[in-house]
């Protein structure tokens, strides 16, 4: 049985967000496909992600410093226990989807909190003799990601290279030792008018669909 970490970072809740559209069908399928896995999901809008401020900071070198976990305040080890609890649950997942809209090249910036929260220095990855080196192995990512813009179906070299917030979180995974990552792009929205917004929908779930099988 395998563990699927479904992250959806949009925070629409009325309007139809392609992203999220295309990934409950991947969901959908997934559990079809998949009946024996488990799947746990969160909304980062919907439920907020810790954010790391100067209490978080403070408490961390306190704990380096040799304070007990006991020792620290009410909050601070609040703070913690929802970090620690979320850090656990990435590390021990065996496949990420990660759902998002492109934001200004890059990612929502409730997914870079969550992203801050779980991939750590000693858990998920450690300085090695010729720099970081990943600790989570055997694991498999998939980004769907939805844009205004074409940055994926493209032969135009430009618009290639700047889907920044796709090639950042593939690195960064790519850092804790999680390489095999794969991406699903409904792209061109802005271009679009509603009907053919719904059809390029479509095509790019039946896709999610398909992919659900093998992953
Ligand atoms: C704040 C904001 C910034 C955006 N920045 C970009 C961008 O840099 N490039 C782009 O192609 N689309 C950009 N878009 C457009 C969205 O990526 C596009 O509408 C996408 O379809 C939204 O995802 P959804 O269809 O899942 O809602 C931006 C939209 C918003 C609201």
């Amino acid at each position: 049985m395998s563990t699927v970490l479904v992250i959806k970072a949009h925070p629409a809740t009325e309007n139809v967000a392609n992203s999220v559209v295309i990934g409950e069908r991947f969901v959908e399928a997934y559990r079809k496909d998949h009946p024996q896995d488990q799947i746990i999901e969160h909304d980062l809008y919907a439920e907020g992600v810790p954010e790391i401020n100067s209490s978080n900071l403070d408490s961390w070198t306190k704990l380096t410093n040799g304070t007990t976990y006991q020792d620290l305040s009410e909050n601070e080890q609040i703070l913690l226990s929802r970090q620690q609890k979320l850090q656990d649950q990435f590390i021990l997942a065996d496949k990420y989807v990660f759902v998002s809209p492109m934001y200004n090249l890059f990612i929502p910036n409730r997914l870079k909190m969550y992203l801050d929260l779980v991939i750590v220095s000693t858990k998920t990855w450690v300085e090695g003799e010729h720099g970081p080196e990943g600790t989570l192995h055997n694991k498999k990512a998939l980004h769907i990601q939805s844009s205004g813009g074409t940055y994926h179906h493209t032969d135009n070299e430009f618009m290639a290279k700047l889907d920044l917030g796709d090639s950042y979180l593939k690195a960064l995974l790519g850092q804790v030792g999680i390489k095999d990552y794969q991406g699903i792009y409904c792209e061109g929205n802005s271009h679009r008018d509603p009907e053919d917004m719904a059809a390029n929908r479509e095509i790019v779930a039946k896709q999610a669909g398909k992919i659900a099988k093998t992953f």
